[in-house]
């Protein structure tokens, strides 16, 4: 395994693997790796012939100057999970070389869909995730690259960007992966006490119950949503949102919608959780 700096080293090493007929698969990454991550090195190892991770904890998408100081860095231990679990090579460029002009120059805006629920929360944030994935994308020129649908919203996004890019990259989606008790894996679960850890599971399970009424025939989805950010906060959270939503396009559902999909992001003291269940609901048919 290989790890690098520097981009220019980086575009060399990928030049040669090309010539000799490689595919590049990329998963890119802020670190502090857990199972979720090192599942989507696997799907990019069944994926492409040669496995890209950029390890990058990105200024410009944290909204908050504290929650970026204290983001978990853990390189040490990160390059030591991607070569166990196979990674062919780390990129792990600085600030100071993904932002020569020390912030945000020429952004990549991706209106709409980066405007919603976590958009709406978190000012500026897909600005900074669409634009480091675009210049990361220029730098990598993967064949496919691979995310989890944990964040859902942000993956519709840079398929919405990839598309009206032109850039010639597939991208995967891979389901959320999961604590045994239900909790999805997130490096900002570290941020949680003991006694919040046990609470967090019931995050997942109310949005599960969400999920069960809507396939039970609920249609009422504006009472659902309010039922589960009350339920929320009566278990001690601070719900941001609670949303049944279209999985393709994220616009609030009908009730004629079938694909959909129930996101929430919620604090549990000082962490923010988001996650989501997508589903498919059976036909509304007409009855004479
Ligand atoms: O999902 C993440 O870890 C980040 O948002 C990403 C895609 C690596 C961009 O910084």
């Amino acid at each position: 395994m290989i790890i690098v700096q520097a981009i220019d080293a980086l575009r060399e090493e990928l030049k040669s693997w090309r010539r000799a007929g490689e595919t590049i698969a990329f998963v890119p990454t802020m670190g502090n790796l857990h199972a979720g991550h090192i599942a989507l090195v696997k799907r990019a190892q069944a994926l492409g012939s040669k496995v890209v991770v950029s390890i990058f904890v990105n200024p410009t998408q944290f909204d908050r100057q504290e929650d970026l100081a204290a983001y978990p860095r853990t390189l040490t231990e990160d390059c030591a999970k991607l070569q166990a679990a196979g990674a062919d090579l780390i990129f792990t460029p600085t600030p100071a070389l993904m932002y020569p002009s020390g912030g945000l120059a020429t952004k990549v805006e991706v209106p709409g869909v980066s405007e919603w629920l976590e958009g709406a929360s978190r000012s500026g944030h897909f600005t900074g995730v669409s634009t480091v994935v675009c210049k990361l994308f220029h730098m990598v020129q993967p064949d496919v690259a691979v995310f989890g649908e944990k964040d859902f919203q942000q993956l519709m996004l840079i398929r919405q960007m990839v598309r009206d890019l032109d850039m010639d990259i597939h991208i995967e989606g891979l389901p959320t992966v999961r604590e045994s008790d239900g909790l999805a894996m997130s490096s900002r679960n570290g941020y949680l006490t003991t006694v919040e850890r046990k609470l967090a599971p019931s995050f997942h399970l109310i949005l599960r119950e969400v999920v069960d009424a809507l396939h039970k025939g609920r249609q009422d989805y504006a009472s659902l949503q309010i039922e589960a950010a009350k339920s929320l906060e009566s278990r001690g959270f601070r719900p941001d949102y609670v949303e049944i939503r279209r999985a393709v396009d994220l616009l609030p559902a009908q009730v004629e919608d079938t694909d959909v999909v129930v996101l929430g992001s919620a604090w549990l003291g000082k962490a923010r959780l988001i996650d989501n269940i997508p589903l498919t609901l059976k036909k509304v048919t007409e009855t004479s």
